[in-house]
């Protein structure tokens, strides 16, 4: 066994396959969805092909979920090794910030920002305290600050939001062998990116995986695409 790693929203999309491409390399992948069912199938799927995978049910938005997390991490596997912030939405395609209602705004930034500080909250100290761990959050070109531009504002915020959280993670952990990065997939066929997206999905996670299992001398507090750092 590698260790142990944590993927949000496991069950579809880029987070299917980081879950997949981790427990191919050892890990033992903690699959957390947030229904039971999906936690099942997933974990079960990965099982089938020889992996070794668990279920969990985890809302991203909720910090009673993260710190039951934490709790069931320490009591089964002593930690944690690797922590995918993967699980997002993007609800406001196109939409103008006049436009945007209260519960797109709130559900995009407890989602793709909450969520993440959430989890990096609970779980990096358990990492800290065994001086070992991988942190990447799955961010977006949207919320580059460099690259801004209208419509779109709940999900640039959130993700810009999550650039920040990033940076400030990576300096409370600096020398201590934790890596947090955030990584923009590119743009992949997924639900959220759609069937005209250039990018495969397992071509795309395994960028992620990458930067889950970076060495030591591997970057840390970066904004990374296709492996390299990308302007804020
Ligand atoms: N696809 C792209 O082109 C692209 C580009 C840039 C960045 N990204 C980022 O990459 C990440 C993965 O995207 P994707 O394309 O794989 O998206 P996706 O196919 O739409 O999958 C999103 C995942 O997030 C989960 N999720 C949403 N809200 C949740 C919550 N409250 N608690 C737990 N899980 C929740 C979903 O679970 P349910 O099945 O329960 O809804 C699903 O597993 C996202 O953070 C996204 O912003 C994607």
């Amino acid at each position: 066994m590698r260790g142990t790693a944590v993927v949000t929203g496991a069950n579809r999309g880029l987070g299917w396959h980081t879950a997949q491409q981790l427990g191919q390399l050892g890990y033992t992948v903690v699959c957390t969805t947030r229904r039971l069912k999906e936690a099942e199938q997933t974990a079960e799927a990965l099982v089938a092909q020889g992996l070794d995978a668990v279920p969990y049910v985890l809302d991203v938005r909720l910090a009673r979920d993260a710190e039951g997390l934490a709790r069931e991490l320490k009591a089964r596997w002593g930690g944690v090794d690797v922590l995918v912030n993967n699980a997002g939405v993007f609800l406001d395609d196109g939409v103008r910030l006049f436009e945007l209602d209260d519960e797109t705004l709130e559900t995009t930034l407890q989602t793709n920002l909450l969520g993440p500080l959430y989890l990096c909250r609970a779980l990096i100290p358990m990492m800290m305290a065994r001086g070992y761990g991988r942190v990447v959050n799955l961010s977006s070109g949207y919320g580059a600050l460099s690259q801004m531009g209208p419509r779109i504002t709940a999900y640039r915020v959130s993700k810009a939001g999550l650039n920040a959280l990033t940076a400030v993670m990576a300096a409370e952990v600096a020398g201590m062998n934790i890596k947090v990065n955030a990584v923009c997939p590119g743009w992949v066929r997924t639900d959220m990116g759609g069937p005209q997206a250039h990018r495969d999905p397992a071509e795309a996670a395994s960028d992620v995986v990458w930067a889950a299992t970076l060495e030591e001398d591997g970057p840390s507090g970066a904004f990374l695409r296709y492996r390299q750092p990308i302007p804020w």
